[in-house]
């Protein structure tokens, strides 16, 4: 029997059992199906989550703040210059910030959940540093809290993209699924790809981990991908060719990120445009019919968006019929409003 998951956080899916993520996927699915026939499924009356967003969003903001509305409750929106910026000891200026310990046992005792985005410039690219904070907030809130994108991880998004699988391929074991590095003009973090190898690994899938020399991701998660495919029976593998990956392949995820080798900790400060000469020679990994065609007849192709057109992948891929990208977004409601009915109330 899966463990009631309510007051857990929600920062990794690495940290969840995989029984608990069959069940959060589970529940999902039941949501899902309750909205479509118009079913109210108000498991969250009376519930406030405060989305404390540091960076930008549209599907994130937006589907959790539908679904905590659907599910009777509400989302308060934040961001670091609405409230005193919440800040970690040593980095607070008089006035302008406040302590994160602070900011986060405040909050505990109005809301019943906190969620939070922070990667990228808000963090100057320090790698981990936004990972750092989710963790610092949820070491002091007394309710939990919810990864809506960290510089490491993306666990709401990989729920969605698993949700979606599900539907779509019913039996995901020994399945191809490749994830893909892709050309972008800018610079995005690495939280998408990590989750996914990390998620998919976790459910038996054989996954492919294809990207340029120069932009491999955090080790310790190619380490976890390894661990988790060996316990689940399926496989993960690494290579430099997008075509030799895409070979044969049932499902790809090609999306760009960012080079660790320019961020910090790696140098003293993010160098943006090394890195962008480093992926400005890559212009020709981008998801195109021809290298759809290399993959089985049926491929998925799978983009968490905003993709980047005409860089990334052109429009006849994204918006043919290979393309679930916008079953993946819609499912970030449905696989969030599982989480946070799971973690906000338990729901056993
Ligand atoms: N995929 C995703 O997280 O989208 P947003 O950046 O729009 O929230």
């Amino acid at each position: 029997m899966s463990r009631n998951l309510k007051g857990r956080d929600f920062i990794t899916t690495q940290e969840w059992s995989r029984e608990e993520l069959d069940r959060t996927l589970e529940l999902a699915a039941e949501l899902k199906k309750k909205q479509k026939k118009g079913i109210p499924h108000r498991l969250l009356g009376g519930k406030t989550l405060f989305m404390l967003f540091y960076n930008p969003s549209l599907r994130t903001r937006n589907s959790f703040q539908t679904g905590i509305f659907q599910m009777g409750g509400q989302g308060i929106y934040l961001t670091p210059t609405a409230v005193y910026r919440p800040a970690l000891a040593g980095d607070e200026i008089p006035y302008v910030t406040e302590r994160m310990s602070d900011v986060a046992r405040v909050l505990s005792r109005f809301g019943d959940a906190i969620s939070i985005r922070i990667y990228g410039e808000s963090v100057n690219w320090i790698y981990g540093k936004g990972n750092q904070i989710v963790r610092e907030f949820a070491e002091w809130a007394e309710i939990p809290v919810i990864n809506m994108e960290c510089d490491m991880f993306h666990p709401c998004q990989a729920m969605a993209d698993m949700l979606t699988l599900k539907e779509k391929l019913r039996v995901l074991e020994r399945k191809k699924v490749v994830v893909s590095w892709a050309y972008s003009g800018g610079i995005k973090p690495v939280a998408v790809p990590q989750s996914c190898v990390l998620n998919f690994t976790r459910f038996g899938m054989d996954v492919v981990l294809a990207h340029p020399k120069g932009l491999e991701l955090d080790p310790e998660i190619i380490k976890w991908a390894k661990k988790n495919a060996d316990e689940s029976g399926g496989s993960f593998e690494m290579s430099y060719s997008m075509d030799k990956a895409f070979e044969g392949a049932d499902v790809v995820y090609p999306k760009s990120w960012g080079s660790l080798e320019f961020m910090p900790p790696k140098v003293p400060k993010v160098d943006e445009e090394g890195m962008v000469e480093l992926m400005n020679k890559c212009k020709d990994w981008i998801a195109t019919t021809e290298k759809l065609d290399l993959c089985a007849r049926d491929v998925i192709y799978m983009h968490c968006l905003p993709a980047d057109r005409g860089m990334e992948v052109t429009d006849e891929v994204i918006d043919g019929p290979h393309s679930v990208v916008f079953d993946e977004a819609e499912n970030r409601l449905h696989a969030q409003n599982a989480v946070m009915a799971l973690v906000m109330v338990g729901c056993e």
